[in-house]
């Protein structure tokens, strides 16, 4: 038995009978070439780098993810759930950087983990920081028995029924601290809310932010929009304990939609500060013109209180 499989839960390998059936796997093995020749694999074929999406990004889509994770706060003493952790490809940049046991990975297909380990990572590394895996489709994000501090999904509930989405957001309430924060990607085209029953893969379950926000309330999580590219045209949501929206106020300030209100209501400030100094410069013209006036009126009557008058304004 290899090193890694010591902390896999056997009793977690199938799925729990009230989730849609999973499609199968694609059938043409692909697991034994090359990463060169990974790369012109289709996304889904199956290949440790192909399967999980497009093999060509799978550096940069490592990269993404990790970068966003630390941004949010995460550090080296947090406890991190990965989703849908897939081949580890962010799991080989959060596994040395968190401490020993703070990483855990939940992913139905566990060949694709026995290949990170054989092909990124190594058993030796697996060995010092203990990863956890569970091999279920069922979501049960509570099955760790771990408060976590973080949760990623990324490209998972870009491909979910609602009812798995249901199912993992009531989950991720239940397991995330109470300071937690829960990271997902999602798909929008703009127009579609996703109806199936059940997982789609390759192919993209659409889901709006508006949708994906209402669902976030309706499981007593707060989800923030946020600006932030993983490759794939994805938008990124980040979910939070409802009750924590003060503790978590600096994140609507990196959100799109507020950004973008914040900047429609610089412009309109902007163009009322305009507005204003024209008026008061036409004002203060006018109010000139008739200073101009009276005094040369009253130059006109009094010509030495006028020589006075002109020597006040050249002293002031
Ligand atoms: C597009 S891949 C993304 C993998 C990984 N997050 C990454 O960034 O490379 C989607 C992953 O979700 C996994 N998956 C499928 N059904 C799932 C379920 N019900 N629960 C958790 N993961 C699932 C797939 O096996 C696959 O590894």
């Amino acid at each position: 038995m290899a090193l890694h499989e010591v902390k896999r839960d056997s009793a977690e390998t199938q799925s729990s009978t009230d989730m849609p059936e999973r499609q199968p796997a694609a059938v043409e093995d692909h697991r034994a070439v090359s990463i060169d020749e990974a790369r012109e694999l289709d996304a889904g074929a199956r290949h440790y780098r192909a399967y999980v999406g497009s093999a060509k990004a799978y550096d940069v889509t490592a990269a993404s993810q990790f970068a966003l994770m630390v941004t949010l706060g995460l550090r080296e003493d947090h406890t991190l759930l990965d989703i849908g952790c897939g081949s580890l490809c962010g799991g080989r940049l959060f596994i040395p950087y968190l401490r020993t046991g703070n990483y855990y990975g939940l992913e139905p297909e566990s060949w694709l983990i026995d290949d990170a380990v054989s092909f990124e990572l190594g058993e030796e590394l697996i060995r010092l920081k203990r990863p956890s895996f569970r091999h279920t489709a069922d979501f049960s994000l509570t099955g760790f028995g771990v408060a976590f501090d973080f949760m990623l999904a990324q490209s998972v509930l870009t491909h979910t029924s609602q009812s798995q989405l249901d199912r993992c957001l009531s989950e991720a309430r239940l397991a995330l601290k109470p300071e937690g924060l829960f990271a997902a990607s999602f798909f929008s085209n703009g127009r579609d809310v996703y109806d199936g029953s059940d997982w789609i893969y390759p192919a993209f379950a659409p889901y709006s932010v508006r949708f994906v926000v209402e669902k976030g309330r309706q499981h007593g999580l707060a989800a923030y929009p946020l600006i932030w590219k993983n490759g794939y045209e994805h938008y990124w949501v980040v979910f939070a304990h409802n009750e924590q929206t003060e503790r978590f106020s600096w994140l609507a300030n990196i959100c799109g939609e507020q950004r973008m209100l914040r900047v429609l209501e610089l412009s309109k400030d902007l163009n009322d500060t305009r507005r204003k100094y024209l008026k008061i410069k036409h004002e203060l013209k006018k109010a000139r013109q008739e200073l101009a006036t009276l005094r040369g009126d009253e130059r006109n009557r009094s010509p030495e209180r006028a020589s006075e008058r002109q020597s006040d304004d050249d002293a002031g």
